[in-house]
């Protein structure tokens, strides 16, 4: 297999250097391109075609419905490891042994505070606003509260910087849920697991004890680790191009949420919720919506169908539908939504507009129904996937600085007006 790309035009040869990944993949290296050829750039809407960086991080393969986080597939991870250990994983590349794993997670509760004054910007807020705006807000907020956490640029406080978001994101999430329910805003218990305490801090009741529910933590935990990563997907590229700003690792958080709010992407778990409830108020007609989504004259999409790498089913749809079995009934739940949920997979996987274009469920499908049967509000559902990408965010943060990566700056084709003088208002 030859090592080199050759690019003929206008009777020149350019030949560009080809890139070899560890599982084979490979790309056609252009660095080079616009000097050698006197200006040709290359132009690709999405980056469909376009690789943004190497990365030792997470691996899938669309194809084949394959997804790993350091090598370990998502299956043994959604299995046997827990949602601190997975972030670990992540963000320093190795599963932590137990001295550093409960190291790193004395670290991360040393950090759990959040300065009282950020309540004041959180109470500005109406209880209608969308927490998806909020948190992204309070993240940007929390730097004028951790100025050490912005411009960092040593080992130790790039790590101070990621344990304190690991604590302060948590508590920030519990007290917008909090908020919208009209309870007081107060901290969790050092003394339960990272997740445990994430569930304490949104559900606990006023005047009531926390009771732990080892079912509904164990979902949960499994639910954030399937949302810990996804290589270059939109709020994780958005993470790290503001990062390469060197804005710090708050801000590109802030801009990171934002991303993932829109109902293509994060939100789309939300979407889908809102999407089954109309099917199931339109009296189950789900014939009625499939029609809808194939007709190119109406926006509507099937929400949590497709996906812009998996072109077979995305593993984590396939381990969240059968937790979302289990969940159900551990909790002793009977939800119609789920049974409509599986009624429109089954049209849509036999149905041709959407076998012919790869169209599967993707992380989004089924994971509301879980979220759902957890008690947590609809609109807080894009914000469990943020709080479960987290790790995910922090890692390629910390991997495109550590790499010492350009600022990033895409170039463009220009199609606007040519040089033309400018025209006196009194002559327009
Ligand atoms: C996430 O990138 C990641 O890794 C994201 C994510 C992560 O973990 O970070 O996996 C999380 O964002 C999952 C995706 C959640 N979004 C949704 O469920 C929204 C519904 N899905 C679509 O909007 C769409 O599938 C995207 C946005 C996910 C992918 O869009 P692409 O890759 O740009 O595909 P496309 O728009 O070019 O579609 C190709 C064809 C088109 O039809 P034709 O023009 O070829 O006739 O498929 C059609 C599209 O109209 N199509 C759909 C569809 N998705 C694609 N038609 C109906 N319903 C859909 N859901």
């Amino acid at each position: 297999m030859s090592d080199k790309a050759t690019l003929e035009y206008n009777g020149q040869k350019y030949e560009f250097p080809i890139i070899k990944g560890s599982e084979d993949e490979l790309a056609v290296n252009i660095k080079t391109l616009r000097g050698v050829s006197g200006g040709l750039i290359t132009i690709d809407p999405g980056y469909k075609n376009t690789g943004s960086c190497e990365s030792a991080i997470t691996f899938l393969d669309g194809e084949k419905g394959v997804l790993r986080y350091r090598g370990y597939s998502i299956e043994e991870l959604a299995e046997k490891a827990d949602f601190l250990e997975v972030a670990y994983l992540l963000i320093f590349g190795e599963l932590p042994n137990k001295e550093q794993l409960e190291a790193f997670h004395v670290d991360i509760k040393n950090e759990s505070h959040v300065d009282e004054e950020m309540k004041k910007i959180l109470d500005a807020f109406p209880k209608s606003a969308h927490p998806m705006g909020v948190l992204s807000s309070l993240t940007s907020a929390l730097i004028a509260f951790n100025p050490v956490s912005v411009n960092v640029t040593s080992n130790a406080e790039m790590y101070g910087a990621i344990v304190r978001i690991l604590a302060k994101f948590p508590v920030l999430v519990a007290w917008t849920l909090r908020k919208k329910k009209g309870f007081p805003l107060d901290y969790g218990d050092d003394s339960l697991g990272y997740v445990e305490n994430i569930h304490k801090m949104m559900f606990k009741k006023p005047s009531q004890e926390y009771k732990k529910n080892k079912q509904v933590i164990d979902a949960l935990d499994q639910l954030l680790i399937l949302h810990a990563d996804h290589e270059q997907n939109c709020s994780t590229s958005t993470v790290r191009i503001v990062g390469s700003s060197h804005a710090g690792l708050f801000a590109s958080l802030s801009a990171g949420i934002s991303a993932l709010w829109g109902p293509l992407h994060g939100g789309a778990n939300q979407a889908v919720i809102e999407m089954l409830e109309a099917i199931e108020a339109d009296g189950g007609d789900t014939k009625k919506y499939m029609a809808k989504a194939k007709d190119k004259n109406d926006p509507f999409r099937l929400m949590g169908f497709g996906h812009r790498v998996y072109k077979n089913f995305d593993p984590r749809a396939k381990i969240i539908k059968k937790a979302a079995d289990k969940v159900l009934e551990d909790l002793g739940i009977d939800d119609p939504i789920l049974e409509i949920a599986k009624g429109l997979e089954k049209e849509a996987l036999e149905d041709q507009y959407f076998v012919d274009r790869k169209l599967y469920p993707n992380v989004d499908f089924y994971s509301g129904i879980i979220y759902r049967a957890l008690g947590i509000p609809t609109e807080m559902f894009t914000v469990m996937f943020a709080l479960g990408r987290l790790p995910g965010w922090i890692a390629q943060w910390r991997e495109m600085r550590l790499n010492n990566e350009p600022i990033g700056r895409p170039r463009q084709i220009y199609t606007g007006a040519n040089q033309r003088p400018f025209v006196n208002l009194d002559k327009r």
